[in-house]
This record gives structure tokens, sequence and C-alpha cells, in this order.
């Protein structure tokens, strides 16, 4: 049969855009389309070469892993491949991989797989002779890597001398370095600060800084790894499964993903996918699928390799956090601050589980430094319940009249000037309170569930009420002759039950913590910690009022510099501030718990300079409950666990950050041991 023209022409289209792509993301870490829109080239071609078998080349991308290892690094020669995996993006296609293994298998009762997280970072093979670390490095194109150990040697997590009683002379283990989500978000939060370039997404983030020159900045990025695999091996024996060759590496000291489990049969492979896709946006770390892997590893060698991908396992992936759309216009939103952010109006595209169509562009600066113009098609990420946001431009696919995008110079809520200091990225609305997109946010955050905790007063309704005057300020909200359950039952989808629930809320929330308090007035810069810690030195509003007038003695409070005592300086010294809060504590308004005497030195405090993470499910309290409790003794929360971590107080099903934890010999304390830890 003659293969006709264009598909001829498609397949040598195809390849080289896949070529392309290959490169920009294995060798220049900078990838032009979403990983989906990958997968969808990656696909067509390999049905083309399906379809007409006499197309199919040796150098055809479906038939190679990765890309070339870069000149900057010393290459690796890897004695045993690294191999790619296959994808399944249906049941139906997993369904069709595990019938192809029971029939080379030929056998018909279930298979053992071991399912395991699809670990979204970068491939990495470590070499330890003798129990040392000596080599680590990158897949490259499977057969030579890069040279990355200086970089490797930073990861934390990773043992530089093996564990254990019997040392192997020889161990290559192969896993997986990522960033974890939190600190990946705060690395481009930082870099957003520094008006410096920010991440697409954490795989980028660790590719890039695996692929450093110089250690330092990746010893100051916070790099992980899980190890999946055992390359060559010489001087020890493996067992016959592969869940029971994890376990060894444990013993090694090697961390292994927790959530790693053997399973019997595609079914239980489906449930798999589905518990921990419904888990995936609560993960420390990014997953794009999960990985099923035949357990036994003697029906592994009898399954064998095709040319990129073992037959006895597959990817089974998730649908994308990433997706292509197109830019239809920029709007501007005005935050409780004053803060003028860019956002992109979509097209609507189904991406992360949902239909997004606005997404954030965060600052002037960084709308810059993307150079988003209106008509633009672009790469929007929505991960877990991180807002939408538009990551880069697909210049290729800019039109001629693509339009560029203008900080606007009046405020477009109130019309106040809008000022952009030299050297900041963050524009300000100047119309402060007189700013009604202001009031409305710093309303929402006043009643918002770690603040005054009023249940069932949301964003519209917020809206509604600033919008027709009831409400201009937070104490209104307890000034019955401007909310009560008639004027709320008045409002837009409101029934008078609700009315009436929101009613009992405002009231329950009478009684407040003076830290809950102060966080709620939406201070620049004061967050809860700063908020209780402010809560503690100085017992209640009297005191901390009058401190406010001399900004030095704020600094003695732990956290807190000269920039944010400033704010906290500014914000009482506001006559409009001091009236709205005169008016929250008078008659009617709130029952501020004050504590006294004051306690005058902060390092008396019994949790002072301790650093505690708060997993899993307590029974006596709620994890946020036993937050507060912690720092209101002086402690310190941090969202993940590491080497500076002092405790890590865990409930029932504590998950990874528990065995973190335990790896790094951190004093775990139960319920039980906590609650100890709090009595006096
Ligand atoms: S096993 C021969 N297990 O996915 C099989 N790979 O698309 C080797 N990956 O290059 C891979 N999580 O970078 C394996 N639990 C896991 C994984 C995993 C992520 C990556 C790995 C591999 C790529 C293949």
């Amino acid at each position: 049969m003659t293969v006709p023209a264009d598909k001829q022409n498609l397949v040598v289209e195809l390849r080289t855009q896949i070529r392309h792509h290959n490169r920009r993301y294995y060798e220049l870490d900078d990838p032009e389309i979403p990983d989906i829109e990958y997968d969808r080239l990656f696909l067509q071609l390999r049905e083309l070469e399906a379809e007409f078998p006499e197309l199919l080349t040796e150098d055809s991308p479906t038939q190679m892993v990765g890309g070339a290892a870069q000149k900057q690094f010393a290459p690796v020669k890897h004695s045993i491949a690294m191999l790619s995996l296959d994808n399944a993006f249906s049941d139906e296609q997993l369904g069709a991989f595990n019938q192809r293994v029971l029939d080379r298998l030929q056998q018909t009762e279930p298979v053992h797989y071991s399912v395991e997280p699809k670990l979204d970072g970068m491939a990495i093979s470590i070499r330890y002779e003798a129990g040392k670390l000596v080599v680590a490095a990158t897949r490259g194109d499977g057969r030579t890597g890069e040279d990355v150990t200086h970089n490797v040697l930073t990861i934390n997590s990773l043992p530089k001398i093996l564990k254990g009683t019997t040392v192997p002379s020889l161990l290559e283990v192969r896993g997986e370095v990522f960033m974890p989500s939190a600190g990946f978000e705060a690395l481009n939060k930082m870099a957003r600060q520094r008006g410096e370039k920010t991440f697409a997404n954490p795989r980028n983030a660790t590719a890039g800084s695996l692929r450093q020159l110089d250690s330092t900045v990746a010893a100051e990025r916070p790099l992980d790894i899980f190890i999946y695999g055992v390359g060559a091996y010489e001087g020890i024996e493996l067992p016959g499964s592969h869940s029971d060759v994890l376990l060894v590496l444990a013993d090694l000291g090697f961390p292994v993903c927790p959530e790693n489990k053997v399973v019997s049969g595609v079914e239980e492979c489906l449930d798999y996918y589905q518990q921990i896709g419904a888990r995936r946006s609560q993960l420390d770390y990014e997953i794009d699928g999960v990985v099923y892997k035949v357990n036994d590893l003697a029906q592994q060698a009898e399954l064998g390799f095709v040319a990129r991908a073992p037959r006895w396992a597959i990817a089974h992936k998730f649908p994308a956090q990433e997706e292509l759309t197109r830019v239809m216009n920029v709007d501007w939103q005005v935050g409780r601050t004053g803060a003028v952010t860019p956002v992109a109006r979509l097209e609507p595209v189904f991406v992360g589980g949902v239909t997004v169509s606005n997404a954030t562009l965060h600052n002037m600066d960084e709308l810059e430094r993307k150079d988003v113009r209106v008509g633009d098609t672009v790469i929007v990420r929505r991960a877990g319940d991180v807002i939408p946001e538009v990551v880069s431009v697909v210049k290729e696919k800019r039109l001629k009249a693509a339009r560029r995008v203008k900080l606007p110079v009046h405020c477009p809520v109130c019309g106040s000037d809008i000022s952009r200091p030299e050297g900041e990225a963050v524009a300000r609305c100047s119309g402060g309170l007189f700013c009604s997109a202001q009031r409305k946010e710093a309303i929402k955050h006043f009643v918002s569930r770690r603040a005054l905790d009023i249940e069932g007063l949301g964003s519209k309704l917020i809206d509604q009420l600033v919008d027709s005057g009831a409400i201009e300020t937070p104490a209104d909200i307890f000034n019955k002759h401007r909310v009560n359950a008639e004027s709320l039952a008045g409002l837009e989808r409101m029934a008078e039950k609700s009315a009436l629930n929101i009613m009992q809320s405002i009231e329950a929330s009478r009684d407040v913590s003076f830290g809950r308090f102060l966080y709620a007035l939406g201070i620049r810069e004061v967050g809860e910690a700063t908020a209780e810690n402010l809560a503690v030195v100085f017992g209640g509003l009297g005191s901390l009022e009058a401190a406010a007038q001399d900004v030095e003695s704020l600094q003695a409070v732990p956290d807190i510099g000269p920039v944010v005592a400033a704010y906290i300086g500014a914000f009482f010294s506001q006559e409009h501030n001091l009236e709205v809060i005169a008016q929250l504590t008078g008659v009617g308004g709130l029952r501020l718990q004050e504590t006294s005497p004051a306690i005058s030195d902060p390092a008396e405090l019994l949790l002072t300079g301790k650093t505690f993470v708060v997993t899993g499910t307590l029974q006596s309290m709620t994890r946020d409950g036993a937050k507060d409790r912690i720092r209101q003794l002086g402690g310190k929360i941090t969202a993940s666990v590491s080497k500076n971590t002092n405790f890590v107080v865990h409930g029932d099903a504590p998950g990874s950050k528990f065995a973190k934890a335990q790896k790094l010999g951190i004093s775990l304390l139960d319920e039980a041991a906590f609650l100890k830890l709090l009595e006096p």
C-alpha cells in the first residue's frame, strides 16, 4: 500500500515539532507548550506510524527517550539504560495494557502491580560505591546523562552514605528529584517580590535547579527526592518483587514515596488511581498520574522492553493542570491593600478539573516580563487549590493584531490615581477606604474563616451590601439598623432561613480572641502569626494602641521588623481606623477576649523558639485550633517538615510529613503528648 503524500508530510512535520519541543523541555528546561499538547502531538505521530508501519524509522521521537545531554556537564554513561514509560490516558487503554501483560505471561489470574504516584520532577540515577555516593546523573537520552552530582548532594533527605550493616559494593538507584509544592510557591513568591523571573511549574524549577553549574543555587532551593528503582548493583541480594526492593531501599536510608502499594488486577489499579486523584491537591508534591508496575521481578524479566519503555509498566495520566487558551482581554482587580492586579479574561478552557475563564497575571512587572498581549495564545495552569495563572505566552502563535496591555492611570473602581513607585512590581490605587473595592476586600477579610469566621456572609453578599450602601466598614455588620434578618432576606438569592443563619453567625462571632481580632483588621503584613505574637505581648487593645505610637517598641515582638512596625504604626495613627475600632469594640459590638497582665518578655513563653508542623486528624481539636494554641504559646508553625522542625504533632492518617519526620529523627508528638506539652 502506498502512503498518501499528505500523511507522509504530516509525519515529517510532527517529528520536527516533537524534536523541537523535546529540546525545549529536556535540554532548555523551558517548554513552549503544555504537556498535554505535547502528548497530543506524540499520540498523533504514534497512531500514524501504527497505521503506516513503512513510515516508522529508528530515529523517530516515538523510539527515543528524552533529549541530548548538555555540553557544560560531564557526560555520564548509564550502565543500564534509563527508559521512559508508555502512557495510558483512559481506563480502556489501561485495560488493554493489562490484557497485553496477561497474554504475554499466558496467565488468567489477576496480575499483582506495584502502584505508585507518577512524580512530576526530574529523573535521576545515583551511584553508590562501597556505600558512598559517587555520582548522580540526569537521564539525558537514556544512555548518556549529565553529571549533576554537585547539586544532588544538596538534597538533604538523600543519604550520602548508605545506612545498614550490609553495604553493597555497587548500587545504582533511580528516582525523581522534585520540588515540594509549598517550597515552589514560596520560591516564586520571592522571585515575584524581587521582580525576578518566576518558574512555570515545580518540574521546571527542579530541572532549572539541578542544571546549575554553581551548587550554592541548588542548595537554596527546596529540592527533595523519592527513589523508585534500582539500576546496576553488586554485592547485595535483592528480593524477588519490586515492592520488597522498595523496602530494602528504605532500609538503606532512601526516601521512598509513602503512597506506594501493591494491588491485584486492573480494578484495584483504577481504585488507586481514583483515590490518589482525589487527594492529589493535598499531597506536598506534584504528581501527574500514577505508575503501575508488574510487581514480580521474574515476570518483569519475562515481559522485557520495547525501544523506549518497559512492557511491564505504564503511566496512567491525570487530567492536565496546564492547557492552551486565548486571552480575550485583561481587566484590573483592586485588592484589600489597593494592589491593582491584572487579570486575564480567557476563552474558557477545561484545566485542573474545572472550566477556567479568568487567570491572574500577578502584577505589572510579571505581565511585562511574560509579555502577555490581548489576543495571545497562552498556557494557563491550575494546580490544586491555587488560583489559575497565566504561565507563559506561546510566541509562535502570536497574531499581528495582538494588543499590548497598559497599566491604567486611574482606578477602574473609584477613579483615584494609581501609583507604582519606582522599582516596585505592585501598582496601587491611592483611594484607600474611599475605594469601594478596597472596602469590600477589607470586609471580606474581616469575616473570613481565620479572622472573625462569620459563616454564610460570603463574597457576593458583601458586594451587594457595600454596593447598596448598607455597610461601609466592618463595624456596620454589627449595627442592627444596617444588617438584620429582613434586610438580608431582601438581597439576591437569599432565603429567609439563610438570613437567620447569618444573623446567628454574626452573633456568635462577637466573642473573639484579641489575636484573631488583630488579624481581622487586615493591617498590612500582619498575618495570623504576627497578630498572635502581638496579642500575647500586649494582651489588649489599650497597651497595643499605646505602643503603636512608638514603633520601636513594636519591634520587640517576635517576627516584627521596622517595615511591619511602620505599617502597624501607620494603621493606628489613622483617625478612620481608630473610629472603626471604637465602634467595633463599643456597646453592642465585639466582646474582645483580652489577656492581662500582658507578658512583657516574649522569651518567657513556653514554646518560644520552637518550630512545629501539625499533620493528620486530631480528635480533641481541629488542626487550626492546635496551631492557634502553639502560636499563643510563642511557637512557630511551618507547612513542611525540615531539619529545622522541632516537633511534629500528628493525629490520625498523618501521611508523608510523619514519614519525613521519622526519617529526619524529629520529635513526634501524638495527641496525648501534645496536650501534655500544652499544660502549664
Ligand atoms: S519508573 C523503566 N516510577 O516518569 C521505568 N518513573 O515517563 C522507569 N516517573 O523517566 C520509570 N514517577 O522520570 C517510575 N514512580 C515512578 C515514577 C517515574 C515519575 C518518571 C520518570 C520516568 C518518567 C517516564
